[in-house]
């Protein structure tokens, strides 16, 4: 049984200041006093799962019990059908030290060489956490196919290879506003409210 916020002081389980300033956009309407892991100094626990969902889990868990808050993680990632579900979670260090999506991207193309299965999803596991363990995850999902050359400069990682599902357009083509409207993370969080912020 999902269990509800009902307002008060949030952690956003993220360093990245992109991530929560989004997040405390979409909580806006739920009396929510969103803070960042890193304003409040939090260390980053090392992700350790083997899924989305353990590696929010464990995110959110660790802020949560840190700071005796409530906190929300997530984490996400691209899963392509032919390299078995690779990148998933490891999308970011697939990127190396210096975040080369450029980079993560031939790496991805190379890896298919003449594969012709290009189907692909990108998904987000999203994470609501309580100081005492209990923990609510929701998982999003967008399908599409993946396109080489990357195409388009809007968006960030590897937006410019995915083409969504009923569209001709990658990710990094589309409006910003419609890609979050319909992505992975939008649907997550969709879940999430739905449970509990409503
Ligand atoms: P996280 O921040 O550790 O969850 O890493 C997520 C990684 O997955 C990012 O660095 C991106 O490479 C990739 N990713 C997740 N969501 C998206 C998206 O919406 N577009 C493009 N890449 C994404």
């Amino acid at each position: 049984m999902p269990r509800r916020f009902t307002g008060g002081k949030l952690v956003v389980a993220s360093h990245n200041a992109g991530k929560v300033r989004e997040i405390r956009d979409l909580l806006a309407p739920f009396n929510a006093e969103v803070v960042s892991a890193g304003e409040l100094g939090l260390p980053e626990p090392e992700e350790t799962g083997l899924t989305f969902i353990a590696n929010a889990e464990l995110k959110a868990l660790s802020a949560s019990l840190g700071a005796n808050v409530i906190a929300l993680a997530d984490d996400s990632g691209l899963a392509v059908d032919g390299l078995n579900g690779a990148p998933g979670i490891y999308s970011a260090r697939w990127a190396g030290p210096t975040k080369d999506f450029n980079l993560a991207m031939k790496k991805i193309e190379n890896a298919l060489g003449q594969n012709p299965d290009r189907n692909a999803q990108f998904i987000c596991a999203l994470s609501l956490a309580w100081p005492d363990g209990h923990c609510d995850t929701f998982e999003g999902k967008v399908a599409g196919k993946l396109t080489f050359p990357p195409r388009g400069s809007e968006g960030f990682g590897y937006d410019p290879i995915f083409i969504p599902e009923g569209f001709d357009i990658t990710f990094g083509e589309m409006d910003p506003a419609k890609k979050h409207e319909m992505s992975h993370r939008a649907n997550a969080f969709r879940q999430l409210v739905a449970a509990c912020f409503s």
